[in-house]
């Protein structure tokens, strides 16, 4: 029996418990959150996605108020990191040091230095260190990821990618919008498209990236060219809509003999068109993106041999050009990913 901690047990918290709950040999053991609301009703908070709402039933789950302490009392092979972005690093980096494998979530941390420090936490334990990227999981992204990958339909030639919600608004006042602690929009929500096209075409030679700023808000929506030799790729994201228009993610690819488009709120959500002039809906994996990736950690865990999906290494890359789209805005110029290279990881 695989025996897990989840620190943390707001919307993700109580997320990654759902989903663990439904492996079989896996035994969510303890859990720990600052704040014991969080355990009620009231912490029962609603991200965008649907999934986490909902009662849970805690009776034989050991409950701490922090995760020294549950790490000190608990003997657990794994925990979820899924408090605010800026205490992944910190929280991370002790959980690998007492000897748990560690899923952490997106973004796996507010900047290079301590993403790299995370990795070398990992290396020094030898023990895993997989970062909550669920785009590459989610079931019509993965059928995407595979399409291309055949070759079936040729290469790809252009590919837009967006993802829009109405954060700033709903979380307004809260560390979601607080940049110091969330690394903001684009760490927070638009790291979801570029850690994506970053696994669909590897590493970008550079970005040239678009913002909006709202008063105090920071850059709360950007739109981004990712450089590929004979890909045109957009990604464009924003959390500055208004409440009534929910969460939206979508994504067009358009290749030599087919097109693939998805639609978060439409049915069915993945079409493909083909050059036959067919309309099909793919028959994608059920479920979503969580619960494939917490499926695919625990067998990581287990020593089971499953394909590569994500590396912390990968995660550091996301995090590196998501700081050269920022840049780029900032600076209304395009920006080569080599001038975002190691030696400045320092700096970012
Ligand atoms: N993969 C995704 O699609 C996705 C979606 C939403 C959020 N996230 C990420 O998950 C993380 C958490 O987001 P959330 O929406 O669950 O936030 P949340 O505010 O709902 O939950 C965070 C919880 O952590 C607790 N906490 C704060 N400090 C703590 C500490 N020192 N020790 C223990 N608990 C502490 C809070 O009391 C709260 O209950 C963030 O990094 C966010 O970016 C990922």
């Amino acid at each position: 029996m695989l025996r897990v901690g989840i620190a943390g047990f707001g919307f993700m918290g109580r997320m990654h418990y759902r989903c663990f709950k439904a492996l079989e040999g896996v035994e969510v053991a303890a859990v720990c959150d600052a704040d014991p609301r969080a355990f009620g009703e009231a912490g029962a908070a609603r991200g965008n996605i649907a999934g986490a709402e909902g009662e849970v039933d805690l009776r034989n789950v050991a409950i701490h108020a922090d995760l020294g302490e549950m790490l000190a009392r608990e003997a657990l092979d794994a925990v979820s990191i899924t408090v605010p972005t800026h205490l992944h690093a910190e929280c991370s980096i002790s959980a690998l040091a007492s000897g748990v494998h560690v899923l952490c979530e997106k973004p796996m941390a507010l900047n290079l230095a301590d993403g790299r420090r995370m990795i070398e936490a990992a290396r020094r334990a030898g023990k895993l260190l997989q970062i909550g990227h669920c785009t590459r999981f989610w079931p019509e992204y993965a059928w995407a990821k595979e399409a291309i990958e055949r070759g079936t339909y040729g290469r790809v030639i252009a590919a837009t990618f967006q993802r829009l919600a109405a954060t700033a608004a709903r979380k307004a006042g809260s560390w979601f919008t607080d940049e110091s602690r969330s690394g903001g929009m684009p760490l927070d929500l638009h790291i979801h498209d570029t850690d994506f096209v970053q696994y669909l075409f590897g590493m970008p030679q550079g970005v040239s990236s678009f913002g909006a700023e709202a008063p105090g808000g920071g850059l709360v929506h950007i739109a981004t060219r990712y450089e590929y030799a004979d890909t045109l790729v957009v990604a464009e994201g924003g959390w500055a809509m208004m409440p009534p228009f929910g969460f939206q993610m979508r994504f067009h690819i358009a290749l030599e003999r087919a097109t693939l488009d998805f639609d978060y709120q439409r049915d069915p959500k993945l079409r493909l068109a083909t050059v036959e002039g067919e309309s099909l809906a793919p028959r994608c994996a059920g479920g979503d993106g969580y619960s494939h990736e917490i499926a695919h950690f625990a067998r990581r865990v287990r020593g089971e041999s499953v394909p590569e999906v994500i590396t912390a290494e990968e995660a550091l890359n996301s995090l590196r050009i998501v700081a050269a789209e920022r840049e780029s805005a900032r600076r209304g110029r395009s920006v080569r990913l080599d001038e975002f290279s190691k030696e400045r990881d320092d700096e970012v």
